[in-house]
């Protein structure tokens, strides 16, 4: 086989046989083909696309190319849960421990932070002691153990994928949707879980920016699972401003932990029982969403998914006392308000901005492997919708010193859209994709 053969086929718009699919990711793997190969072939991907036949193939080629840890071959029903991302996105960090605390098990590998959007990863290593670096054996031991393990991403998961995306990050190729499909479906596949749910977001501070998008993105990723045997669901939901309250790492494992106290911020709050109770009936743990969401209830008043957090935090070597206690989490020297310039109601928060303006106090990275200040971050005081008077509190920053604080200020105002009128948040769920 050639390589430029399946450039040009591709190229020209035609479907590369399973052979074909198989044999490209494999030498990819080995480097045989060089990058400035594999990059043609992607950008003539991003312009042609691929049918429901070759994502699939493609997905499960990427998959194919390392470790396999196959999750529901040691315990069943096993769940994990992904989202693609966006600005004060904590939703994993309190629906894992909840769905554990209700007797699904949960076993979760997930990415750090780059760009405008926030990594689970690094929200969890805001913990004192907290290791996201586990070997094989640990990762099986603590989900064994405890129902429940919260890692990072392996690399030995899809080496192809790790491959191909650090080639598309720099070849303008990343927003193809059949290539983040393939791309977020390869890890999923390679973990091997029996059940998947997707929460694939759209808006401004999302990957996908319209609903239409998303819902693209949604359907192939749930086909994908299907095809490979994996029970898929995708709910569909809005990033249009930054989800509850808090953005930066320490912050929002705070707001996290009032979530699972049932005292958290209401849009985020019900967005997370709602994917639980989908977990639930997903794996047949409840007969439907009705009982599912009252089992959730139960697990939240009784705190039994606190304790599941605390549980697993201290299995993988962090202080279980910092989610008993959230005042003793990391927290910033400096703290600043931000008040309202006008009257009115607030009619947008740009969220990509606001999550921009997080990164460049210290709580995400510019990129790969940069540090950052878990202490870091931003209080929304408001939201979309809410009507203040000039002066009254809009954000509280959390910064390292004063001039960082004060360097921010105007960055953040003109995330805000007035309005002389009420106006009304959008349903923070679209529609579910099964
Ligand atoms: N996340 C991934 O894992 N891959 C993509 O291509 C995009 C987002």
């Amino acid at each position: 086989m050639q390589i430029v053969e399946l450039i040009s086929k591709k190229r020209d718009g035609e479907a590369l046989t399973t052979e074909q699919i198989d044999w490209l990711i494999d030498q990819y793997t080995r480097d045989t083909i060089p990058d400035y190969q594999m990059a043609a072939w992607l950008m003539a991907v991003y312009w042609r696309g691929m049918d429901a036949r070759e994502t699939s193939d493609l997905t499960l080629a990427m998959m194919r190319s390392g470790e396999q840890l196959r999750v529901r071959d040691i315990v069943t029903p096993v769940v994990d849960k992904h989202s693609t991302g966006g600005v004060g996105d904590k939703v994993t960090l309190a629906v894992a421990p909840l769905t554990a605390a209700c007797g699904v098990a949960v076993s979760k590998m997930t990415g750090r932070g780059l760009g405008h959007t926030g990594g689970t990863v690094d929200k969890l290593e805001a913990i004192d002691g907290f290791r996201a670096t586990l070997s094989r054996t640990e990762f099986i031991d603590i989900l064994t153990k405890h129902n429940i393990v919260l890692a990072g991403q392996s690399q030995d998961l899809a080496p192809a994928d790790g491959k191909m995306y650090a080639l598309r990050d720099v070849t303008a190729t990343v927003s193809s949707l059949s290539l983040i499909a393939t791309s977020i479906m390869s890890k999923k596949l390679a973990i091997g879980s029996s059940h998947l749910l997707l929460d694939v977001k759209f808006g401004s501070g999302a990957f996908m920016k319209t609903q239409e998008q998303a819902r693209e993105l949604a359907v192939a990723m749930v086909e994908i699972g299907k095809l490979a045997g994996m029970h898929t669901v995708a709910a569909i939901t809005s990033m249009e401003q930054p989800l509850g309250y808090a953005v930066g790492n320490a912050l929002e494992m705070a707001e996290a932990i009032k979530i699972l106290h049932g005292r958290g911020p209401r849009d985020i709050s019900e967005l997370c029982y709602h994917e639980v109770a989908e977990l639930l009936v997903m794996t047949g743990n409840a007969p439907g969403m009705s009982e599912a969401k009252q089992q959730v209830e139960r697990a939240v008043r009784s705190g039994a998914g606190v304790a599941k957090l605390a549980e697993v935090i201290a299995a993988q070597g962090g202080d279980a006392g910092q989610v008993e206690q959230p005042s003793l989490l990391p927290a910033a020297p400096v703290r600043s308000m931000v008040v309202a310039p006008r009257s009115g109601y607030i009619a947008g928060i740009d969220a990509e901005k606001i999550g921009l303006v997080s990164m460049s106090l210290g709580a995400g990275r510019f990129k790969k492997g940069d540090p950052i200040d878990h202490r870091t971050g931003l209080i929304l005081q408001a939201k979309l919708g809410d009507q203040l008077r000039a002066g009254e509190p809009l954000v509280e920053v959390h910064a390292r010193t004063e001039s960082e604080a004060e360097s921010v200020h105007d960055a953040l105002l003109a995330c805000y859209r007035w309005s002389e009128a009420s106006v009304t948040a959008g349903p923070l769920i679209g529609e579910v994709i099964h």
